[in-house]
């Protein structure tokens, strides 16, 4: 979905909520009633004349459409979608071309009542045409994968958009770092009940936005191994933000760096070498309370002996959310396959993390990352 499709879909479903709130307000089929219903028709009809039908689903407390989540939808009416999906078992509201206003007027009536109703029985007894309510029950394992790749085509979106602000040289959205937050947490709480979701998830790549969803990648893999660090939820939930945020300094170098198909020359390396500095400036000006992610920005390629880059002396300590972000991106650049490079074997990979125990990767780290790797395996 485009940004346009989706700032005209998070509007409609606004024009929704606005028509329930509204309902309760005045006596039946006031102006003021029917105004709301009507523009909500407008924007729908509208809508409707490049696509002949539009569907929001209900999942785990998140509003989606067409596999897209709407964070900002999801955070405002998370009542609403709650109560779709636990009181009136509605898993997703679909309009059709030709919606007509004495449909609107009964579902924002419907939806308005909360009744006792159960709402796909309902709509058929009313002769409903093109308004389709869904009641699909799904299991907590598919509802889990589901929910959690909704929320990962969210965050990759989100990115997108924080990656395009920054080298456009504007200001970082606090609203959009939240989004972030609500839509990783969503992540991590599907990760919490299947941690070998985490490997699922980050087996997703692509070519063409690989930094952004490597970003994503080392977020879940750090997950995994935060969750099976049994470290708490709070501390879990910086993790992801940190993690996600870590490699925010590519943003500075050219493109043509970034993509380029073959080995990089040393000025090119020079310049790659910078990101660490450059995130962690770039975060240092998003929060004076929460410095995680400038610090693991910071740290990332420092190992845990000190080593790596930028070069800051022996003594040095890194955070061990550093420490723990570090195994992620290493790990999942090795596996990933680009044009100009194949992704190496999971076993030769784990190999490497081996070899560097103590060296560059924190050796107890490294065990628990085996573990989370030979679990996925079994399943
Ligand atoms: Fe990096
Ligand atoms: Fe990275």
């Amino acid at each position: 979905m485009t940004r346009e499709e989706i700032l005209r879909v998070e509007a409609i479903f606004a024009q929704l909520q606005g028509a329930m709130r509204i309902e309760g307000l005045y006596p039946p089929r006031h102006p003021q009633i029917l105004e709301a219903q009507k523009k909500l028709l407008d924007a729908l009809a509208e809508h409707l004349t490049a696509s002949d039908h539009l569907t929001y689903a209900f999942l785990g407390g998140m509003i989606f459409v067409e596999g897209f989540v709407l964070p900002r939808e999801s955070l405002v009416y998370q009542r609403f979608a709650q109560f779709c999906q636990e009181q009136a078992h509605i898993s997703s509201l679909t309009f059709l071309r030709g919606v007509t206003a004495w449909e609107i007027e009964a579902l924002v009536q419907f939806l308005h009542q909360a009744g006792e109703e159960d709402a796909a029985s309902w709509a058929t007894k009313k002769g409903l045409v093109h308004v389709k309510i869904g009641h699909l029950v799904r299991t907590g394992k598919e509802e889990r994968e589901l929910l959690a790749r909704g929320a990962y085509r969210g965050t990759v979106q989100i990115l997108r958009e924080i990656e395009m602000a920054i080298r456009e040289r504007e200001a970082l959205d606090v609203e959009r770092i939240w989004e972030l937050r609500f839509l990783t947490n969503a992540i991590l709480q599907q990760i919490i009940e299947d941690p070998n979701l985490a490997l699922r998830l980050a087996s997703i790549k692509s070519y063409d936005e690989h930094t952004l969803h490597h970003s994503m990648n080392v977020c879940i893999l750090s997950i995994g191994l935060g969750v099976c660090l049994n470290l708490p939820e709070s501390l879990l939930r910086e993790l992801a933000v940190a993690a996600i945020l870590h490699d925010v300094g590519k943003v500075a170098i050219p493109l043509h760096i970034l993509q380029k198909p073959g080995p990089l020359d040393d000025a090119e390396w020079r310049a790659m070498h910078k990101h660490p500095v450059t995130g962690a400036d770039i975060l240092s000006r998003l929060s004076r309370t929460n410095r995680l992610p400038m610090i693991v920005a910071f740290e990332h390629h420092t190992g845990f002996d000190g080593g790596g880059y930028p070069s800051i002396g022996k003594t040095w300590q890194p955070h061990p959310f550093s420490r723990i972000v570090s195994i992620a991106d290493v790990y999942d650049s090795m596996t990933t396959r680009l044009p100009y490079k194949q992704g190496i074997p999971t076993e030769q990979a784990l190999a490497y993390l081996r070899e560097e125990k103590g060296k560059r990767f924190d050796p107890d780290l490294v065990d628990v990352f085996e573990v989370i790797l030979s679990a996925a395996e079994k399943e």
